[in-house]
Protein backbone atom coordinates (compact mmCIF):
# COMPACT_ATOMS: atom_id res chain seq x y z
CA UNK A 1 0.00 0.00 0.00
CA UNK A 2 0.71 3.76 -0.46
CA UNK A 3 0.80 5.26 2.74
CA UNK A 4 1.23 8.78 3.54
CA UNK A 5 2.20 10.33 7.28
CA UNK A 6 1.74 14.22 7.94
CA UNK A 7 4.17 15.32 10.73
CA UNK A 8 7.53 13.29 11.23
CA UNK A 9 7.41 13.42 15.28
CA UNK A 10 7.98 10.98 17.65
CA UNK A 11 4.72 9.36 16.20
CA UNK A 12 5.05 9.92 12.83
CA UNK A 13 8.42 9.25 12.06
CA UNK A 14 8.60 5.83 14.17
CA UNK A 15 4.83 5.22 12.37
CA UNK A 16 6.50 5.85 8.77
CA UNK A 17 9.68 3.27 9.49
CA UNK A 18 7.81 1.14 10.55
CA UNK A 19 5.01 0.98 7.87
CA UNK A 20 7.69 0.78 5.35
CA UNK A 21 9.13 -2.42 7.38
CA UNK A 22 5.86 -3.56 7.19
CA UNK A 23 6.28 -3.76 3.12
CA UNK A 24 4.52 -0.36 2.30
CA UNK A 25 5.68 2.75 0.22
CA UNK A 26 5.46 5.25 2.30
CA UNK A 27 5.94 9.72 1.99
CA UNK A 28 6.42 11.27 5.03
CA UNK A 29 5.07 15.32 5.09
CA UNK A 30 6.80 17.70 7.47
CA UNK A 31 7.04 21.05 7.70
CA UNK A 32 10.19 21.26 9.05
CA UNK A 33 12.31 21.25 6.21
CA UNK A 34 15.70 20.91 8.42
CA UNK A 35 14.07 17.87 9.72
CA UNK A 36 12.64 16.47 6.08
CA UNK A 37 16.77 16.83 4.73
CA UNK A 38 18.09 14.87 8.18
CA UNK A 39 15.28 11.90 7.67
CA UNK A 40 16.03 11.87 4.03
CA UNK A 41 19.88 11.47 4.98
CA UNK A 42 19.12 8.69 7.66
CA UNK A 43 19.47 10.37 10.40
CA UNK A 44 17.01 10.35 12.93
CA UNK A 45 15.75 14.01 14.27
CA UNK A 46 14.99 12.37 17.60
CA UNK A 47 16.62 9.70 19.95
CA UNK A 48 14.70 6.02 20.06
CA UNK A 49 15.90 2.91 20.25
CA UNK A 50 16.60 0.86 16.95
CA UNK A 51 14.82 3.68 14.96
CA UNK A 52 18.11 5.19 13.07
CA UNK A 53 18.88 1.30 12.01
CA UNK A 54 15.23 1.06 10.80
CA UNK A 55 15.55 4.23 9.49
CA UNK A 56 18.79 3.60 7.03
CA UNK A 57 17.39 0.34 5.70
CA UNK A 58 14.21 2.18 4.54
CA UNK A 59 15.45 5.74 3.47
CA UNK A 60 15.75 6.74 -0.13
CA UNK A 61 14.15 2.97 -1.23
CA UNK A 62 10.34 2.95 0.52
CA UNK A 63 10.72 5.92 2.69
CA UNK A 64 11.12 9.61 1.43
CA UNK A 65 10.97 13.01 3.70
CA UNK A 66 9.38 15.80 1.92
CA UNK A 67 7.56 19.05 2.93
CA UNK A 68 5.69 19.15 -0.05
CA UNK A 69 1.81 18.00 0.79
CA UNK A 70 0.92 17.66 -3.24
CA UNK A 71 3.24 14.34 -3.08
CA UNK A 72 0.34 12.37 -0.92
CA UNK A 73 -2.12 12.41 -4.19
CA UNK A 74 -0.11 8.99 -5.01
CA UNK A 75 -0.90 7.50 -1.93
CA UNK A 76 -4.05 5.99 -1.02
CA UNK A 77 -3.94 6.48 3.05
CA UNK A 78 -2.98 9.45 4.93
CA UNK A 79 -2.24 9.32 8.57
CA UNK A 80 -2.57 12.68 10.61
CA UNK A 81 -0.23 12.61 13.52
CA UNK A 82 0.99 16.31 14.22
CA UNK A 83 1.11 17.35 17.64
CA UNK A 84 -1.99 18.91 19.52
CA UNK A 85 -0.20 20.67 22.37
CA UNK A 86 -2.10 22.14 25.20
CA UNK A 87 -3.42 25.63 25.23
CA UNK A 88 -2.83 27.35 28.36
CA UNK A 89 -6.94 26.52 29.83
CA UNK A 90 -5.59 22.99 29.25
CA UNK A 91 -7.98 21.85 26.21
CA UNK A 92 -6.31 20.63 23.11
CA UNK A 93 -4.98 23.01 20.72
CA UNK A 94 -5.77 21.68 17.16
CA UNK A 95 -4.92 24.59 15.19
CA UNK A 96 -2.18 22.11 13.75
CA UNK A 97 -4.63 19.74 12.89
CA UNK A 98 -7.26 22.20 11.12
CA UNK A 99 -4.38 23.39 9.08
CA UNK A 100 -2.88 20.15 8.27
CA UNK A 101 -6.16 19.13 7.48
CA UNK A 102 -6.94 21.65 5.24
CA UNK A 103 -4.07 21.30 3.17
CA UNK A 104 -4.62 17.57 2.81
CA UNK A 105 -8.07 18.49 1.49
CA UNK A 106 -6.28 21.04 -1.23
CA UNK A 107 -4.12 18.19 -1.81
CA UNK A 108 -6.76 15.66 -2.77
CA UNK A 109 -8.35 17.57 -4.91
CA UNK A 110 -6.15 16.71 -7.52
CA UNK A 111 -7.12 12.65 -6.94
CA UNK A 112 -9.12 10.78 -8.43
CA UNK A 113 -9.53 7.46 -7.06
CA UNK A 114 -11.08 6.83 -3.04
CA UNK A 115 -8.70 8.08 -0.67
CA UNK A 116 -8.49 7.29 3.34
CA UNK A 117 -7.40 10.05 5.81
CA UNK A 118 -6.53 8.53 9.35
CA UNK A 119 -5.93 10.74 12.50
CA UNK A 120 -3.01 8.98 14.77
CA UNK A 121 -2.69 12.17 16.60
CA UNK A 122 -4.30 12.47 20.04
CA UNK A 123 -7.43 14.36 19.58
CA UNK A 124 -10.55 14.88 22.07
CA UNK A 125 -13.66 13.02 21.42
CA UNK A 126 -16.06 14.57 17.97
CA UNK A 127 -12.75 15.91 16.93
CA UNK A 128 -12.67 13.52 13.68
CA UNK A 129 -16.00 13.73 12.75
CA UNK A 130 -16.43 18.04 13.57
CA UNK A 131 -12.88 19.30 12.72
CA UNK A 132 -11.31 17.06 10.21
CA UNK A 133 -14.10 15.43 8.14
CA UNK A 134 -15.57 19.00 7.51
CA UNK A 135 -12.08 20.74 6.61
CA UNK A 136 -10.90 18.03 4.73
CA UNK A 137 -14.28 17.70 2.30
CA UNK A 138 -14.35 21.74 2.17
CA UNK A 139 -10.96 22.32 0.67
CA UNK A 140 -10.95 19.11 -1.51
CA UNK A 141 -14.48 20.36 -3.04
CA UNK A 142 -15.45 16.38 -2.64
CA UNK A 143 -17.65 14.01 -0.65
CA UNK A 144 -17.53 11.73 1.66
CA UNK A 145 -17.86 8.92 -1.05
CA UNK A 146 -14.58 10.04 -2.43
CA UNK A 147 -12.98 10.28 1.71
CA UNK A 148 -12.88 7.57 3.94
CA UNK A 149 -12.34 8.56 7.63
CA UNK A 150 -10.63 6.77 10.62
CA UNK A 151 -9.58 7.45 13.91
CA UNK A 152 -6.57 5.08 14.75
CA UNK A 153 -4.82 6.37 17.73
CA UNK A 154 -1.42 5.04 18.70
CA UNK A 155 -0.13 3.57 21.94
CA UNK A 156 3.59 3.86 22.02
CA UNK A 157 5.80 4.74 24.63
CA UNK A 158 9.03 6.91 23.89
CA UNK A 159 12.05 5.12 24.27
CA UNK A 160 10.29 1.41 23.15
CA UNK A 161 8.57 3.38 20.43
CA UNK A 162 9.84 0.73 18.00
CA UNK A 163 8.88 -2.22 19.65
CA UNK A 164 5.32 -1.22 20.59
CA UNK A 165 4.60 -0.02 17.24
CA UNK A 166 5.35 -3.61 15.86
CA UNK A 167 4.00 -5.29 19.16
CA UNK A 168 1.03 -3.00 19.98
CA UNK A 169 -1.44 -4.88 22.87
CA UNK A 170 -4.40 -3.67 20.36
CA UNK A 171 -4.71 -1.95 17.14
CA UNK A 172 -8.15 0.53 17.65
CA UNK A 173 -9.81 1.95 14.45
CA UNK A 174 -12.87 3.96 14.63
CA UNK A 175 -14.96 4.81 11.95
CA UNK A 176 -18.03 3.96 10.62
CA UNK A 177 -17.29 3.60 7.07
CA UNK A 178 -16.25 0.07 6.13
CA UNK A 179 -14.03 0.52 3.15
CA UNK A 180 -12.05 2.97 5.32
CA UNK A 181 -11.67 0.93 8.57
CA UNK A 182 -10.58 -1.98 6.42
CA UNK A 183 -8.08 0.40 4.47
CA UNK A 184 -6.26 0.96 7.39
CA UNK A 185 -6.19 -2.64 8.97
CA UNK A 186 -4.79 -3.93 5.97
CA UNK A 187 -1.80 -0.87 6.27
CA UNK A 188 -1.44 -3.84 9.68
CA UNK A 189 -0.59 -6.65 8.20
CA UNK A 190 2.06 -8.72 9.39
CA UNK A 191 1.70 -7.31 12.84
CA UNK A 192 -0.45 -10.05 15.33
CA UNK A 193 -2.82 -7.64 17.54
CA UNK A 194 -6.27 -7.65 18.08
CA UNK A 195 -8.05 -5.09 16.10
CA UNK A 196 -10.70 -3.40 17.57
CA UNK A 197 -13.41 -1.43 15.52
CA UNK A 198 -15.20 1.12 17.37
CA UNK A 199 -17.26 4.42 15.83
CA UNK A 200 -15.08 7.38 15.56
CA UNK A 201 -15.67 9.32 18.65
CA UNK A 202 -15.41 6.19 20.87
CA UNK A 203 -11.96 5.36 19.19
CA UNK A 204 -10.92 8.91 20.48
CA UNK A 205 -12.59 8.48 24.03
CA UNK A 206 -10.04 5.14 24.47
CA UNK A 207 -6.81 6.48 23.91
CA UNK A 208 -7.32 9.31 26.11
CA UNK A 209 -9.48 7.32 28.91
CA UNK A 210 -6.20 4.99 28.74
CA UNK A 211 -3.89 7.53 29.34
CA UNK A 212 -5.92 8.84 32.14
CA UNK A 213 -5.61 5.79 33.82
CA UNK A 214 -2.06 5.30 33.95
CA UNK A 215 -1.76 8.54 34.85
CA UNK A 216 -3.79 7.46 37.61
CA UNK A 217 -2.25 4.45 38.69
CA UNK A 218 1.19 6.24 38.96
CA UNK A 219 -0.47 9.56 41.15
CA UNK A 220 -2.27 6.84 43.52
CA UNK A 221 1.08 4.95 43.10
CA UNK A 222 2.82 8.21 44.21
CA UNK A 223 0.26 9.14 47.66
CA UNK A 224 0.39 5.97 49.00
CA UNK A 225 4.51 5.96 48.46
CA UNK A 226 3.79 9.36 50.33
CA UNK A 227 2.06 7.29 53.18
CA UNK A 228 5.14 4.94 52.92
CA UNK A 229 7.76 7.44 53.70
CA UNK A 230 5.96 8.44 56.68
CA UNK A 231 5.23 5.32 58.16
CA UNK A 232 9.26 3.67 57.23
CA UNK A 233 8.12 1.32 54.55
CA UNK A 234 8.65 0.67 51.31
CA UNK A 235 6.41 1.41 49.07
CA UNK A 236 7.84 -0.44 46.00
CA UNK A 237 7.44 -3.69 48.38
CA UNK A 238 4.11 -2.53 48.99
CA UNK A 239 3.23 -2.14 45.44
CA UNK A 240 4.93 -5.83 44.35
CA UNK A 241 2.32 -7.43 46.91
CA UNK A 242 -0.70 -5.15 45.52
CA UNK A 243 0.32 -5.55 41.86
CA UNK A 244 0.11 -9.70 41.97
CA UNK A 245 -3.61 -9.33 42.15
CA UNK A 246 -5.23 -10.19 38.69
CA UNK A 247 -7.32 -7.45 38.85
CA UNK A 248 -4.54 -4.72 39.21
CA UNK A 249 -1.58 -6.22 37.11
CA UNK A 250 1.90 -4.75 38.48
CA UNK A 251 2.89 -2.24 35.73
CA UNK A 252 2.54 1.57 36.31
CA UNK A 253 3.01 1.21 40.01
CA UNK A 254 6.16 2.32 40.12
CA UNK A 255 6.09 5.48 42.83
CA UNK A 256 8.43 8.62 42.70
CA UNK A 257 8.42 11.90 40.94
CA UNK A 258 5.65 11.64 38.83
CA UNK A 259 4.64 11.23 35.17
CA UNK A 260 5.68 13.62 32.54
CA UNK A 261 6.51 13.80 28.75
CA UNK A 262 3.78 15.22 26.08
CA UNK A 263 1.00 12.99 26.47
CA UNK A 264 -0.24 12.28 30.22
CA UNK A 265 -0.52 15.68 31.25
CA UNK A 266 -2.00 17.43 28.81
CA UNK A 267 -4.39 14.62 27.91
CA UNK A 268 -5.68 14.08 31.41
CA UNK A 269 -5.61 17.90 31.36
CA UNK A 270 -8.17 17.90 28.10
CA UNK A 271 -9.90 15.20 29.12
CA UNK A 272 -10.72 17.62 32.59
CA UNK A 273 -11.34 20.08 30.16
CA UNK A 274 -13.87 18.13 28.05
CA UNK A 275 -15.69 16.94 31.35
CA UNK A 276 -16.31 20.11 32.62
CA UNK A 277 -17.42 21.25 28.82
CA UNK A 278 -20.45 18.35 29.49
CA UNK A 279 -20.78 19.91 33.25
CA UNK A 280 -19.16 16.44 34.27
CA UNK A 281 -17.05 17.37 37.80
CA UNK A 282 -13.53 15.03 36.96
CA UNK A 283 -13.01 15.02 41.03
CA UNK A 284 -10.84 11.89 40.35
CA UNK A 285 -8.83 13.35 37.17
CA UNK A 286 -7.83 16.85 39.18
CA UNK A 287 -6.72 14.72 41.74
CA UNK A 288 -4.45 13.20 39.37
CA UNK A 289 -2.95 15.83 38.22
CA UNK A 290 -2.86 17.49 42.00
CA UNK A 291 -0.90 14.70 42.85
CA UNK A 292 1.39 14.99 39.93
CA UNK A 293 2.43 18.72 40.44
CA UNK A 294 3.06 18.47 44.12
CA UNK A 295 5.35 14.83 44.02
CA UNK A 296 8.34 17.02 42.06
CA UNK A 297 8.67 19.25 45.09
CA UNK A 298 8.96 16.03 47.41
CA UNK A 299 12.44 15.47 46.54
CA UNK A 300 13.34 18.77 46.79
CA UNK A 301 11.64 18.92 50.40
CA UNK A 302 13.87 15.74 51.11
CA UNK A 303 16.92 17.94 49.63
CA UNK A 304 16.15 21.10 51.80
CA UNK A 305 16.39 18.59 55.61
CA UNK A 306 19.51 16.77 54.57
CA UNK A 307 21.26 20.17 52.99
CA UNK A 308 19.56 23.10 55.48
CA UNK A 309 20.98 26.13 52.67
CA UNK A 310 21.30 25.03 48.97
CA UNK A 311 22.44 28.71 47.98
CA UNK A 312 25.95 28.32 46.31
CA UNK A 313 25.74 24.45 46.85
CA UNK A 314 26.84 22.26 43.72
CA UNK A 315 23.98 20.29 43.43
CA UNK A 316 24.25 17.27 40.71
CA UNK A 317 21.04 16.63 38.87
CA UNK A 318 21.16 12.77 36.88
CA UNK A 319 18.30 12.58 34.45
CA UNK A 320 16.83 15.10 32.52
CA UNK A 321 14.40 13.59 29.85
CA UNK A 322 11.04 12.63 31.00
CA UNK A 323 11.86 9.12 30.90
CA UNK A 324 14.47 6.77 30.29
CA UNK A 325 15.62 5.83 26.90
CA UNK A 326 13.99 9.27 25.09
CA UNK A 327 15.64 12.23 24.60
CA UNK A 328 12.73 13.66 25.17
CA UNK A 329 12.12 16.73 27.86
CA UNK A 330 8.54 18.15 26.96
CA UNK A 331 6.97 18.39 30.69
CA UNK A 332 9.69 16.19 32.11
CA UNK A 333 9.26 16.34 36.24
CA UNK A 334 13.83 17.83 35.78
CA UNK A 335 12.11 21.22 34.99
CA UNK A 336 10.38 21.61 37.57
CA UNK A 337 12.91 20.42 40.26
CA UNK A 338 16.12 22.09 38.47
CA UNK A 339 13.88 25.54 38.28
CA UNK A 340 13.43 24.98 42.49
CA UNK A 341 16.85 24.39 42.94
CA UNK A 342 17.98 27.55 40.46
CA UNK A 343 15.80 29.90 42.46
CA UNK A 344 17.11 28.89 45.65
CA UNK A 345 20.73 29.76 44.64
CA UNK A 346 22.35 26.04 43.96
CA UNK A 347 24.80 25.62 41.13
CA UNK A 348 23.06 22.61 39.30
CA UNK A 349 24.97 20.64 37.10
CA UNK A 350 23.04 18.25 35.21
CA UNK A 351 23.91 14.95 33.78
CA UNK A 352 21.44 13.34 30.68
CA UNK A 353 22.66 10.13 28.63
CA UNK A 354 20.58 11.69 25.66
CA UNK A 355 18.86 15.02 27.00
CA UNK A 356 21.49 17.69 27.61
CA UNK A 357 20.71 19.35 24.12
CA UNK A 358 17.18 19.15 24.13
CA UNK A 359 17.31 20.64 27.89
CA UNK A 360 19.77 23.44 27.56
CA UNK A 361 16.95 24.65 24.83
CA UNK A 362 14.42 25.07 28.06
CA UNK A 363 16.82 26.12 30.68
CA UNK A 364 20.49 27.44 29.17
CA UNK A 365 21.61 28.74 32.45
CA UNK A 366 22.62 25.19 34.55
CA UNK A 367 25.95 23.35 33.98
CA UNK A 368 25.23 20.52 31.94
CA UNK A 369 28.12 17.60 31.81
CA UNK A 370 29.88 14.79 29.98
CA UNK A 371 29.23 12.05 31.82
CA UNK A 372 27.38 11.29 36.13
CA UNK A 373 31.62 11.39 37.50
CA UNK A 374 31.43 14.82 36.27
CA UNK A 375 28.46 16.31 37.82
CA UNK A 376 29.36 14.70 40.84
CA UNK A 377 32.96 15.65 41.25
CA UNK A 378 32.53 17.78 44.40
CA UNK A 379 28.93 18.16 44.81
CA UNK A 380 27.24 18.29 48.09
CA UNK A 381 24.38 16.68 46.88
CA UNK A 382 22.38 14.99 43.90
CA UNK A 383 19.21 13.85 42.73
CA UNK A 384 18.41 11.17 40.09
CA UNK A 385 15.47 12.30 38.25
CA UNK A 386 14.99 9.51 35.68
CA UNK A 387 15.46 5.96 35.28
CA UNK A 388 18.08 5.56 32.98
CA UNK A 389 19.75 2.18 33.74
CA UNK A 390 23.68 3.37 33.63
CA UNK A 391 22.76 5.09 36.57
CA UNK A 392 21.71 2.18 38.37
CA UNK A 393 25.59 0.84 38.10
CA UNK A 394 26.94 4.16 39.56
CA UNK A 395 28.76 3.39 43.24
CA UNK A 396 32.38 4.51 43.19
CA UNK A 397 31.78 7.79 41.40
CA UNK A 398 29.75 8.94 44.45
CA UNK A 399 33.06 8.63 46.36
CA UNK A 400 33.17 11.96 43.90
CA UNK A 401 31.38 14.35 46.38
CA UNK A 402 31.78 16.69 48.31
CA UNK A 403 29.25 15.36 50.80
CA UNK A 404 27.59 11.69 50.26
CA UNK A 405 23.81 13.22 50.25
CA UNK A 406 22.52 10.71 47.60
CA UNK A 407 18.73 11.49 46.90
CA UNK A 408 16.96 8.77 44.39
CA UNK A 409 13.37 10.21 42.71
CA UNK A 410 13.15 6.98 40.59
CA UNK A 411 14.53 4.31 42.48
CA UNK A 412 16.97 3.08 39.56
CA UNK A 413 20.21 3.45 42.56
CA UNK A 414 21.53 0.33 43.69
CA UNK A 415 23.75 1.93 46.78
CA UNK A 416 23.09 1.59 49.73
CA UNK A 417 22.99 4.92 51.42
CA UNK A 418 20.63 6.93 48.88
CA UNK A 419 17.31 7.85 50.51
CA UNK A 420 14.09 7.51 48.12
CA UNK A 421 11.64 10.06 47.36
CA UNK A 422 8.69 7.62 48.88
CA UNK A 423 10.89 4.35 50.38
N1 LIG B 1 5.00 11.12 21.65
C1 LIG B 1 4.30 10.05 22.04
O1 LIG B 1 4.79 9.19 22.78
C2 LIG B 1 2.89 9.85 21.57
C3 LIG B 1 2.28 8.59 21.72
C4 LIG B 1 0.97 8.43 21.28
C5 LIG B 1 0.28 9.50 20.72
N2 LIG B 1 0.90 10.73 20.61
C6 LIG B 1 0.15 11.81 19.99
O2 LIG B 1 0.58 11.91 18.62
C7 LIG B 1 0.61 13.28 18.20
C8 LIG B 1 2.00 13.66 17.73
O3 LIG B 1 2.89 13.56 18.85
P1 LIG B 1 4.47 13.65 18.66
O4 LIG B 1 5.06 13.44 20.01
O5 LIG B 1 4.90 12.81 17.53
O6 LIG B 1 4.61 15.19 18.25
P2 LIG B 1 5.92 15.94 17.71
O7 LIG B 1 5.80 17.33 18.18
O8 LIG B 1 7.13 15.13 18.05
O9 LIG B 1 5.76 15.88 16.12
C9 LIG B 1 4.88 16.65 15.38
C10 LIG B 1 5.50 16.90 14.01
O10 LIG B 1 4.54 17.57 13.18
C11 LIG B 1 5.23 18.53 12.39
N3 LIG B 1 4.25 19.53 11.93
C12 LIG B 1 3.74 20.59 12.57
N4 LIG B 1 2.82 21.21 11.82
C13 LIG B 1 2.73 20.50 10.67
C14 LIG B 1 1.95 20.60 9.49
N5 LIG B 1 1.04 21.56 9.35
N6 LIG B 1 2.15 19.70 8.51
C15 LIG B 1 3.07 18.70 8.64
N7 LIG B 1 3.82 18.56 9.73
C16 LIG B 1 3.65 19.43 10.72
C17 LIG B 1 6.29 19.07 13.31
O11 LIG B 1 7.36 19.67 12.60
C18 LIG B 1 6.72 17.79 14.04
O12 LIG B 1 7.78 17.15 13.37
C19 LIG B 1 0.10 14.09 19.40
O13 LIG B 1 -1.28 14.27 19.28
C20 LIG B 1 0.41 13.18 20.59
O14 LIG B 1 -0.45 13.41 21.67
C21 LIG B 1 2.18 10.90 20.99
Amino acid sequence: MRISIVGGGYVGLVSATCFADLGHSVILIDIDEDKVDAINCGKPPIYEKCLMELLSSHVGRDLRATSDYGSLVSSDLTLICVGTPPLPDGSADLSIIESASALIGCALKEKETYHVVAVKSTVPPGTTQNLVMPTVLKHSGKNASKIGFVMNPEFLREGLAVQDFMNPDRIVIGSSNELASDTVESAYRGIDAPIVRTGLIAAEMIKYASNAFLATKISFSNEIGNVCKKLGIDVYEVMKGVGLDHRINPYFLNAGLGFGGSCFPKDVSALIHLAERMNVNPVLLRSVIEVNEQQPMKIVEILLKRVEDIKDKRIAVLGLAFKNDTDDVRESRSVLVIMALVSRGALVAAYDPKANVSMRVILPEIEYCESASQALTDADAVLVLTEWSEFGDLDKEFDLMRSRVIIDGRRVLSCKDAEGICW
